[in-house]
This record gives structure tokens, sequence and C-alpha cells, in this order.
């Protein structure tokens, strides 16, 4: 596997890949690599001849500043991950090369309109412009056929879909499934930030959705949603949002619609802050 820092040299080599008419897929990350990751590789694999990860913890999507300290950082088994999977080329800057200005310097700004207004735009102001920044810039740098995103970053993957279509590049969005534990527990770079026993209480989320999921043709969804906050919150968790929207505009519905629908949930367990999603 290849490894740049920089992005001239990134772009060097890809040039060169493309002009020999090879398909790039890309799967952007900040580290911490999990199995849900390498199912990205995977599928960026199948479906490209050369496959580009990133690994950037991006300082301009935290809206705090404690949980960008504390992100995990594993570069070392990362390394062995992506090369086990059979990754080509692991795009690896430091901030400086993302923000030569400076991350207070950075200045672009999207129109995202309502989608960045609910959920995580709501409890995390700012996150989604730092997202639309930094995924703009790693496109730019990339310029890859297939962008491989997983589905358990709901609310981002539909960000990235607007995203592509104000920055007008022809890139596919490839939406990949959530991977999960065995107890169902969505696989997440800050599941590691865990204690054993936050660990043991986080699938918890998990099987609210479930429970929202198998009653949402027979119970009002409001009660729905109020039973699996009370439950999270006995449980410890501080609840940020368990919804229920139209999973084609994340609009929040207050009762079953025809079209496909999706619950979402955002809870902290002491320090550590999970969000993870369920078509219903
Ligand atoms: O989902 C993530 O890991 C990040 O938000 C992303 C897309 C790599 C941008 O920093």
């Amino acid at each position: 596997m290849y490894i740049f820092k920089e992005i001239r040299t990134l772009q060097q080599f890809l040039e060169a890949e493309k002009k020999a008419g090879k398909k790039v897929g890309f799967v952007p990350t900040m580290g911490a690599l999990h199995q849900g990751h390498i199912s990205l590789i995977d599928a960026a694999r199948e479906q490209s001849d050369i496959v580009v990860c990133s690994i950037f913890v991006n300082p301009t999507q935290f809206n705090d500043p404690k949980d960008y300290e504390k992100y995990p950082i594993t570069i070392n088994e990362d390394v062995s991950k992506l090369t086990a999977a059979g990754t080509d080329v692991l795009f690896l800057p430091a901030v400086a090369e993302m923000y030569p200005e400076g991350v207070h310097g950075e200045h672009r700004h999207y129109d995202f309109g309502y989608l960045e207004t609910v959920l995580e735009g709501a409890h995390r102001p700012n996150h989604f412009q730092g997202v639309g920044i930094i995924v703009h810039k790693l496109l730019e740098a990339v310029l890859p056929d297939g962008l491989f995103m997983g589905q358990k970053d709901f609310q981002q993957c539909m960000i990235v879909k607007k995203l592509l279509d104000i920055i007008q590049l022809p890139v596919q969005l490839v939406i990949c499934p959530t991977r999960r534990e065995e107890d169902g527990l969505a696989m997440s770079s800050r599941n590691l930030r865990l204690s054993s026993d936050e660990r043991q209480l986080a699938t918890a989320i998990f099987n609210e959705l479930i429970r929202i999921k198998e009653n949402v043709n027979q119970t009002p969804l409001d009660e729905l949603k109020q039973n699996a906050i009370l439950n999270l919150e006995q449980q410890g968790f501080q609840v940020d949002y368990i919804e229920v929207a139209d999973a084609n505009n994340l609009r929040v519905i207050s009762a079953p619609i025809p079209e496909s629908m999706v619950a979402l949930a955002a809870a902290k367990l002491n320090e550590v802050r999970l969000i993870d999603n369920m078509l219903l």
C-alpha cells in the first residue's frame, strides 16, 4: 500500500493510474478503523480498480473540542488493517496540508438548507459545514469515480449527496449498510472510548430502534419515541434525540407514511456520544 501525505504527490500518482484507464474508489475516514470501514473498502474494491482510503481527523467538524482531543488514533493498526484489506493507497495528510490557511482561515460555506437544521445539525452546530469542507477538499484531491460511505451516518450521507449536487462533481455516492457487533451495537470508532460497563449498556440504542421498527404501525409514533427516550434515560443515557423521519428527505414525521421511514437516535453515555439509525 502506498502512503501519501501530500495532495501533490497523491495527485501525481492517481493521474497516472487514471490515464491508464483505472477507476478510482474512495473511502474517507477519520481512522480508528473497524469492520464497518473495512466493509466500505471491500465494496470499493469490488467496484473499482484502485482503492484510496484517507485518514484525517478533521478539526472543523468537531463542535466539542474535548471530542476532538479524545478522538481515538490507532494509526499502526489502521495501516495493518488497510493493507490486509487490499487497499492500494492511504492518504494521510497533516492538518496544515488540508488547511494551509489554518482551520480558521477556511471560508467555504454550503447551503445545505433544511438538512443542516435538524437532528445532528441541530445538536452539533457547524458540524456539517466542517464535513462539507473536508469532503469537498478530499474529493478535489482524489477525484474518484466512486465515493463509499456508511449508512450509520445517515444524515451525513444525505449532506454529502447534497454537497455533490452543489459542487457538481461527477462522483457516484455508494452508501453501504451499517455493520453491527453481535449484540447489535453499530460499529463506530467512538466505541473504543466506552468502558466495559458502558459497552454492555450501549446496545440499548439498537434495542430501542428495533422496538420502534417492530411497533411503528401499531403504536403512535410519539408514544414510541417517548418510551425509547425514557428507557434510555433509565439506563443512564443522556438522549439528544430519538426521531422518526421520511428517509428520502429527513423530514420528521408524526404518523407513519407509506414511503420509506427511518428512525434515528443520538445519545450520550457519560462522555461518549453515540448515533445510530434504522430503516423501518
Ligand atoms: O464519517 C467520517 O468519518 C467523517 O465525517 C468523514 C466523512 C471522513 C469526514 O471527515
